[in-house]
């Protein structure tokens, strides 16, 4: 099964304007946050800056749905899903999330449909972070 962004008006129109290639939700929900959520995107934050990456951005979020296999994390707009994203994978995960390719160790196969419905979601989030980044380079 291939790991391929969905492709919809909504994703165009986010992928856009936006200021990143990639991003990266990172579950800080309580089941996560038990598991070392916090800790482990800390630990891709700073492997992110130090292999001088900035086309990523790492947005902490809510719980996925995924509890119980986590710290869980999904991008977009590949819209890999990542369970058990610990903090040992921080440099692998921060090199594949540069590329926008799914890390072949870590990232669980998804339905297609899955996939798309992820993407499409992800893909309204992106656009509002986008507009709120904007407004603020505005409001400088
Ligand atoms: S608490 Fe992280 S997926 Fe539910």
């Amino acid at each position: 099964m291939k790991n391929e962004p969905a492709q919809s008006t909504q994703d165009a129109r986010a992928a856009a304007d936006s200021p990143y290639d990639h991003w990266v939700f990172w579950c800080e929900s309580s089941s996560c946050r038990f598991s070392g959520a916090a800790e482990s995107r800390a630990a891709l934050v700073a492997a992110l800056r130090a292999q001088g990456t900035s086309n990523v951005a790492v947005v902490r979020s809510g719980c996925l749905g995924l509890c119980g296999a986590g710290p869980n994390a999904v991008t977009y707009p590949e819209g890999t899903v990542y369970l058990h994203a610990d903090r040992e994978h921080a440099d692998r995960l921060a090199a594949n999330l540069a590329r926008g390719t799914p890390d072949q160790l870590l990232a669980v196969k998804t339905p297609a449909w899955y996939r798309e419905h992820l993407v499409a979601r992800l893909g309204r989030i992106v656009e509002h972070l986008v507009s709120r980044l904007r407004a603020d380079e505005g409001g400088r």
